[in-house]
């Protein structure tokens, strides 16, 4: 039941309960947890900093990935190594030197990722596929929780796939933003590996039962 890979997105948590909230997800089954670090200026948001990433490494066992929604993510590399960061997902909107930055997270002993937004061709990912684990497709404009699906990602997740098996790589391959119920089932049939799931997750107020739900959605 539990083997389609869930990534909680914390911007959805309420912040006061997170540790709460973190050990509901981790016992229903979540495969990991998405940190959304968002600079006022790559994108039109401010979240949080590695700080955060540090103070909820020793309550969980989960793997941490962290997504990149700043400029200069070269200053964020060392201290996410520092809070027992698994993976980091860099944006090559972000940064004229994306080859480099993602070399330097891979020297840091991260797992490296790259996450491209809805309006980036895909061909930008050749030159970088095989220095990457995971590919993260971005499903809306990045910046906010809880924006509508943006339904041309289906086709992105199997032109991404179609270039790793061109390249004979096999990156994971995740969407995020506005995955649900409805949206996780075409997209798993595309190629997407796993997901991560942010305001669907608590909706309902029950995110455990959530969880499991978009599980099985995946499967159908
Ligand atoms: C959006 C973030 C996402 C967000 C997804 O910029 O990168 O991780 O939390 O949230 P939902 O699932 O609500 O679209
Ligand atoms: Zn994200």
């Amino acid at each position: 039941m539990n083997n389609y890979p869930i990534f909680p997105s914390l911007l959805a948590f309420d912040f006061a309960f997170l540790q709460r909230q973190v050990a509901e997800v981790a016992a229903a089954g979540a495969a990991g947890l998405h940190f959304d670090l968002m600079d006022g200026q790559f994108v039109p948001n401010l979240t949080f900093g590695p700080m955060v990433l540090a103070a909820l490494r020793p309550h969980t066992a989960l793997p941490f990935w962290a997504h990149l929604m700043t400029y200069n993510p070269e200053a964020l590399i060392e201290p996410l190594a520092q809070a027992g960061t698994t993976r980091v997902y860099l944006h090559p909107e972000s940064t004229p030197h994306i080859h480099r930055v993602l070399g330097q997270v891979r020297a840091a002993g991260m797992e490296v990722g790259v996450a491209i937004n809805p309006g980036t061709p895909v061909d930008i990912l050749e030159p970088v596929l095989e220095l990457v684990d995971g590919v993260l497709v971005m499903s809306v404009n990045p910046g906010f929780g809880g924006q509508a699906f943006i339904p041309s990602s289906i086709g992105r997740v199997a032109q991404v796939q179609a270039l790793a098996q061109r390249l004979g790589l096999t990156p994971s391959i995740e969407c995020d933003g506005g995955v649900d119920c409805t949206t996780i089932g075409p997209l798993a049939r595309a190629g997407m590996t796993g997901a991560v799931v942010g305001s669907a997750l608590f909706r309902s107020g029950d995110p455990a039962t959530a969880l499991r739900d978009v599980v099985a959605a995946a499967q159908k």
